[in-house]
Parts: C-alpha cells; sequence; structure tokens
C-alpha cells in the first residue's frame, strides 16, 4: 500500500487511461508520450547495467523467455538496476519503471525482480501488438503475498502441470505458489526418511474421487511402482502419482526464475488419514466419531512430523512452511488415554486447547529451524502461536481478527476466492466443489475494506483450488484462468482505480492469449452470469410481512430473517450475504406474519439443492395457514419431487396454489435423516 500510495502521489498530475493498457494486473500509473510506437521483435537487443543479486539468472530468462533476447551493446531494451532506483523502498519488492520512447525501452528497477515483472507487461503489451506504444510506466505491487494454492492431492497432476501454471502465474506477476500435497486421500511427496508414504499412499480408488462418495475408501497400490517423473497413473481403478524430490526442485528452480516462491502445505494434525493408513501406530487408542487427526499424545507421531519437516524445510528454500491445522475432527483426543493424559500434564482444559499445543509445538520446531509458520484459520482457535501467520479461508472473520491481534493475514476466503466453485450457471458447467463465485464476484472482493488498523499485516490474498472434483489437468486450468487473474490484479494493482468491465475487457483479450499460449480458460465471452431471477423483486402479497425463523427442538425464541420475504430470489452465491438463510438443523420452521389478514393464492419457497455435496432441498415440506395464529390449517401444497440421480448444483422451487384469508404462513421442513444442511432464500405469499 505504501508502494502504490507513493507511486500515486508522484503520478498524480499523469493522465491513468486504464483500458490503453490491455495488461493484467493493471500497472499502478501508465501515461501516454505522444504519438509513435516501438515495434518488439523477437531476438531483439538488450544489455544489463547496473548490480543486483540474480544478474545472470535474469539474463538467462530473458535468452530463454519468448521473446528470446539477445545481448548486444546496441540495445533496442535497457535495463537499469541497483538500488538507486529503490526510491526509498524496502526492498526489491518487484517495482519498476518503464520508458518506451523514440530511443528504446528503458526498465528501472532496485533488482530483477523489477525487471523481470517490466517483462511481463512488455509481453502482455506485445501479445495484443507488437506495437509498443511510447508510454511510461511505474508499477509496484500492492501486497506482498500474491498466490494460488493447487490442491495436488484429490487428484493429482504432474509436474509439468505445475510448470506450465508458473509461466502465466510469472505473466500475471503473482509470486507464491502453496502446494497442497499430504491430506486424506494421498500424500504426494517422496521423502528420504518416509519413503513409504509416497510409495503406499499415493495410490489409491479412483472411485472415490470420481463420485466424491463422503467416506474414505482407499485401496492402496501395493505393488511396486515404475515411477516415472510427472505422471498420473490411473489403472485398474486405482489412481495416483506423487512428486519425487527432483521433481520438487526443479519446480522450484523454474518458480525462482520466475520470482515466485513455493510454499509447502503438510497438513497436521488433521486431514491425516493417508498417514494413518500407512501409520496406524499413530491412531489414538479410543475411537470417537470421525478419524483424521494423529494421536497428540504419541510423542512418535511428533517425531514423525519432525523428521518429515525437517526434510521439507530442507528442500523448499520459501521461508514460510504450511502446516494445515485446518478441519481437524477432535473427538477421538476426548476420549484417547494417551491425549487426555497430556491435557492433564499440560493443564490443558479441552481439545482445542490440544489443538493449539499441537500447533505451538510445531510452531517452536519450525521457527528454531528459522523458518515460520502458516496455518489456516483454525490455528487461532485455543490460542495460537505467537509467530504463526495465518490463512484465513472460513470466509474474512478469522484473518480479521488475527490482524487485530498483530498476525501477519493472508486472505484466502471461501466466500470469495474458493475457485473450486462453480464459476457460472451451474447448468452449463462441469461439476464443482461448491456453489458459485462468478469473476466478479472474485474480482469484486476488497481485502482492506474492513480493516482499519495494522494493515501492515496484511501480506495479500490467494486464490485456492481445491481438486476434488477436478479429473484432469485442462479442467484445473479451467477453473484457475481467468479468476486467477482478478486475485492477481486485486494482489498488485492499487485499490483505487478498480472498475470490473475495464478488467473484464482486459481478462476477455488475457483468456485469448492464454489459449493460443495452450492454456484451457473458461469461455467468458459466451458467460451466462448470475440466474436472471436473482436479480428482480418478485411480488409480494404485502411489502410488511415478518418471518421468524424456529430450528431445532430447543429454539423457542426464534431470529427474524426479513430477507427471506424481502421478494429477492437466491442466486448462484450460497455464500453471499443475506440471501440464503443456511441451517445444519433436521427440522425448520418459518413463521410469516403478514400484519393482517389477506386472500392468500400461492405459497412456496426457494431452495438449494446439491445432493452430492448433502445440501438438498428437503423432501418433506409442509405449508400451513392460519387467521388467528393458534389454529393452522395444513395445505395441500405438494412436496417436491427429486430425482435421485440429481448431481449438480440448483435452486428449486416448492410451491402451490391455494385459496384462503389468512394472516399467518407457517413453513416446516424437514432434512431427512441423511441431510444436514439446507438453505432457503425466499418464501413466496401471493
Ligand atoms: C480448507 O478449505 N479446509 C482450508
Ligand atoms: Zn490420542
Amino acid at each position: 500500500m505504501f508502494l502504490t500510495n507513493f507511486l500515486f502521489s508522484s503520478l498524480a498530475a499523469l493522465t491513468i487511461l486504464l483500458t490503453d493498457i490491455p495488461v493484467i494486473p493493471r500497472p499502478a500509473a501508465y501515461s501516454a508520450r505522444g504519438k509513435g510506437s516501438i515495434t518488439l521483435e523477437k531476438g531483439c537487443s538488450y544489455t544489463l547495467e547496473g548490480q543486483a543479486p540474480g544478474k545472470e539468472a535474469f539474463s538467462e530468462y530473458l535468452e530463454e523467455c519468448e521473446l528470446a533476447l539477445r545481448k548486444s551493446s546496441r540495445p533496442v531494451i535497457r535495463f537499469k538496476t541497483g538500488p538507486k532506483f529503490l526510491n526509498g523502498r524496502k526492498a526489491d519488492d518487484g517495482a519498476y519503471t518503464l520508458e518506451v520512447g523514440r530511443k528504446g525501452i528503458t526498465v528501472l528497477s532496485a533488482g530483477y525482480t523489477g525487471a523481470f515483472y517490466a517483462v511481463q507487461t512488455l509481453l502482455q503489451l506485445r501479445a495484443s501488438s507488437p506495437d509498443i506504444p511510447f508510454c511510461t510506466i511505474e508499477d509496484a505491487p500492492r501486497f506482498a503475498h500474491r498466490g494460488l494454492m493447487f490442491d495436488m492431492v484429490r487428484h493429482f497432476h504432474g509436474k509439468d502441470f505445475i510448470l506450465k501454471q508458473l509461466d502465466l502465474m510469472a505473466l500475471l506477476k503473482m509470486n507464491v505458489l502453496h502446494l497442497h500435497i499430504t491430506d486424506d486421500q494421498a500424500w504426494r511427496i517422496e521423502l528420504d526418511c518416509a519413503p513409504e508414504m509416497a510409495h503406499e499412499a499415493a495410490f489409491g480408488d479412483s472411485l472415490y474421487f470420481h463420485t466424491m462418495l463422503p467416506r474414505f475408501s482407499q485401496k492402496f497400490f501395493h505393488e511396486p511402482v515404475n515411477y516415472v517423473s510427472g505422471t498420473v497413473y490411473d489403472r485398474g481403478g486405482v489412481y495416483g502419482g506423487y512428486y519425487s524430490k527432483d521433481d520438487i526442485k526443479e519446480i522450484i528452480a523454474y518458480a525462482a526464475a520466475r520470482h515466485i516462491d513455493i510454499i509447502p502445505e503438510i497438513e497436521i494434525p488433521g486431514h491425516n488419514r493417508a498417514l494413518l493408513h500407512v501409520h496406524p501406530e499413530f491412531f489414538c487408542d479410543r475411537k470417537h466419531g470421525v478419524d483424521n487427526v494423529f494421536c497428540v499424545g504419541n510423542e512418535d507421531a511428533f517425531s514423525f512430523f519432525f523428521k518429515v519437516l525437517d526434510e521439507v524445510m530442507e528442500l523448499f528454500p520459501s521461508q514460510y512452511v504450511h502446516i494445515g491445522g485446518d478441519e481437524a475432527r477432535k473427538s477421538n483426543w476426548t476420549v484417547c488415554s494417551r491425549c487426555r493424559e497430556r491435557m492433564r500434564k499440560e493443564g490443558l482444559k479441552d481439545e482445542f486447547e490440544l489443538q493449539s499445543y499441537c500447533i505451538r509445538r510445531i510452531d517452536s520446531f519450525i521457527v528454531s529451524r528459522g523458518k515460520k509458520l502458516i496455518g489456516w484459520d483454525e490455528i487461532l482457535e485455543g490460542g495460537i502461536s505467537e509467530n504463526a501467520t495465518v490463512m484465513s479461508w472460513r470466509g474474512t472473520s478469522g484473518g480479521l481478527k488475527s490482524i487485530q491481534m498483530g498476525h501477519d493475514v493472508i486472505m484466502t476466503p471461501n466466500t470469495r476466492y474458493y475457485l473450486d466453485y462453480y464459476q457460472d450457471a451451474p447448468w452449463k458447467e462441469p461439476l464443482a466443489f461448491s456453489s458459485c463465485l462468478t469473476l466478479k464476484t472474485v474480482y469484486d472482493y476488497e481485502p482492506e475494506a474492513e480493516i482499519s488498523e495494522n494493515t501492515d499485516h496484511l501480506l495479500g490474498v490467494q486464490g485456492n483450488l481445491w481438486s476434488e472434483c477436478i479429473v484432469d489437468d485442462s479442467q484445473y486450468e479451467y477453473m484457475l484462468y481467468p479468476r486467477a487473474f482478478a486475485i492477481a490484479e486485486t494482489g498488485w494493482s492499487p485499490r483505487e482505480g478498480k472498475d470490473y468491465e475495464d478488467f473484464r475487457s482486459r481478462a476477455l483479450s488475457l483468456c485469448v492469449t492464454a489459449s493460443a499460449g495452450g492454456y484451457k480458460c473458461f469461455d467468458l465471452s459466451h458467460e451466462a452470469g448470475e440466474r436472471p431471477e436473482a436479480g428482480v423483486q418478485i411480488p409480494r402479497i404485502t411489502n410488511e410481512a415478518r418471518a421468524v425463523v424456529y430450528t431445532g427442538s430447543d429454539d423457542s425464541t426464534g431470529r427474524e430473517a426479513p430477507f427471506l420475504v424481502d421478494g429477492f430470489l437466491g442466486g448462484w452465491n450460497l455464500k453471499a450475504d443475506s440471501v440464503w438463510l443456511y441451517t445444519r438443523q433436521r427440522n425448520v420452521t418459518i413463521d410469516i406474519d403478514l400484519g393482517e389478514v389477506k386472500t392468500v393464492h400461492y405459497v412456496g419457497a426457494e431452495f438449494a439443492d446439491f445432493n452430492i455435496r448433502r445440501l438438498c432441498a428437503p423432501q418433506d415440506t409442509e405449508f400451513f395457514l392460519s387467521a388467528d395464529g393458534v389454529n393452522y390449517e395444513k395445505t395441500a401444497v405438494p412436496q417436491l419431487h427429486l430425482s435421485p440421480d440429481r448431481r449438480h448444483f440448483n435452486i428449486l422451487t416448492v410451491g402451490g396454489t391455494v385459496s384462503a384469508k389468512a394472516r399467518y404462513v407457517r413453513l416446516r421442513y424437514n432434512t431427512g435423516d441423511t441431510i444436514v444442511r439446507s438453505h432457503i432464500s425466499e418464501v413466496i405469499v401471493n
């Protein structure tokens, strides 16, 4: 923020013509320098003037990149580098100045990160026209962390896939790739200290992945695997793959040449069913509910993870290690004698403090090796380690709280940045993992909107792409692009001047460029967009209706839910605030008071339905009418007919005609035994 403010104040007098510059992320400041242009040809000449670390690597990149530059004493592009171009900034964070004029192209930057980003700007300009207009661009990142997370566990995508994505990330000036490589379904890194993990837990029952059965069901692949780097195996229903250490080294080197940091994630203490499959001795001694955690009372389990982390920290040069920390199912810990003993000895009052104990121990270990821990926002529960950096994923509240507490935070809210969600109307899209986050929803997220202090602790933003539903590489790309463009722009460009329509037109161009480069992008030009029914208010019998929701058997007071009678039907984004009512209880009653007795002709309701996520429209719905609020009469409105083979997310309307005088309408529904989550957006009365 400091950087962009600096640029903005120093360039306040210059005109910023956003759509004139087809570049994502939008540069901080751009000004035309009269008429004229330079044709930027492949193989044109360059010089590197000045000194900074990484000169040789940058030179190598320039000669190998698609511009295939060559050194010459009469250069078209002059890179001038050195501390005098720091302009009061702290380090070589990627800021650069690009001047295109009659005498050629000059790039000024403190170090080669800035010079590298100037080249990315030139590459994007050249993709729209080889004639680069005379201009000055002064550019710098808004945030230090501009990331993507790839889940390579639920479905494996090989080394070459990752290398390919690093090129496009670099073009977007993204600088962090967070690799999620261990989880319940597999362990995807071969380590010398625990080779059995990759060999026995990188291959699973592919049925799990293709049907998303909610229960873990792996038949591991025990015969010796003739592993070929970067290959995805899918043989006889057994599916998998893993990265060798050489693969990882190659990925890291390729990323480093593109100024991208690779952060590994080793899940602790939850999401560990693959580990428990191979090392059942790390289970708690008693089982209570769902298993996905190792026994925190077991010293051998800690030794295992210390060994793994040591090797991982040696392999990955990043200053950060991500240790997960999310969704640990803690119920085993409450009954396990070793965990209970640990709690007693350490003076921990409950399983949440036990989780905190575990994370603190891991944190001390990581800090003792000179590195820093990142964890998902559950690491706040039971007390957070003082050094930890938080990734806020369950919406934004965990991140906001952590910032208030003075922790560094990376914003990656599932309400905005989960790229495994549908990106358009679900009826036209491949199966996705949750409701819908359109390009606009992603773009419109403003990470600083709710932060008034400690803004320096907001390190940046990151999009996460979980791969439960993503079987092949091209679908993975399809889910990434262009939504990753939006995250890149929020991470880099100044908050001021954000404009979705301007961005969208640049995104359309960049999709064409990326597609020509072999990337599979979502077809933004044929976007269906928001559910049409969601945008207009439907006729209502009255504007004065009140809705009160009662859930469960002990809820006698209920809660007001005015959005259920506001005439606005739900859209594709189930996470949109004040549109959808989300409940986890089986029995729900909604009482509507119309304010006075009216003649009612129709009653209905709109529910979300996403069968495979166990988030269903209820089969069992009943509407009642009453004139006095005491005596209710059940209507004959039919229930929903739910076809058993539906898979996609959908919005269903249940309703029917009635004819009665009534002041009160009651909707009662029951989600059944297996379905525990329901979403309702509107009760319709006419
Ligand atoms: C997460 O989505 N469980 C971090
Ligand atoms: Zn235990």
